[in-house]
């Protein structure tokens, strides 16, 4: 693994002060810092972004493999319970991929208890706050060892 795409969803760039029972206090640059610092160790780049805009996750996902992404680490939050758009693009761009959630969705709302996205996915990673980021991370890390 040289090179991983990191994708967040919909309304989390409002990390830190949204539904703060739910999601924490954490800011989404603090998780990037997070994974930096795992990325830096490893020697793996990662490039970031967060949109709201489902095409624009389509669009990044399905570009990936010509831009030499080895793998892919997402949290498509909200797409993820309806986004078939995602889903295909995921299956099509066949690059690893760990989908990770900071809350465990199967442990709320019965809406959120499906992902589209899992069954196209390596796994994954629910439940942890932000640290499911660093494990969905080491999960794709590990991956390149075996
Ligand atoms: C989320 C869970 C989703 O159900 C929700 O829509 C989000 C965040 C999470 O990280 O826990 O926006 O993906």
């Amino acid at each position: 693994m040289k090179k991983i795409l990191v994708i967040h969803g919909p309304n989390l760039d409002l990390l830190g002060t949204r539904e703060t029972d739910i999601y924490g206090k954490t800011s989404l640059s603090d998780i990037n810092n997070m994974l930096e610092k795992v990325a830096r160790k490893s020697n793996v780049t990662l490039e970031y972004m967060q949109t709201n805009h489902e095409g624009q996750i389509v669009d990044a996902i399905g570009g990936a493999p010509k831009k030499e992404f080895d793998a892919i680490l997402i949290n498509p939050a909200a797409y993820t319970h309806t986004s078939v758009a995602i889903r295909d693009a995921v299956a099509a761009a066949d690059l690893p991929t760990v989908e990770v959630h900071l809350s465990n969705v199967y442990a709320r709302e019965e809406f959120r208890q499906t992902s589209l996205i899992a069954p196209v996915s390596t796994g994954q990673i629910c439940g942890f706050g932000p640290h499911s980021y660093v494990l969905g991370l080491q999960a794709i890390l590990s991956l390149a060892k075996k």
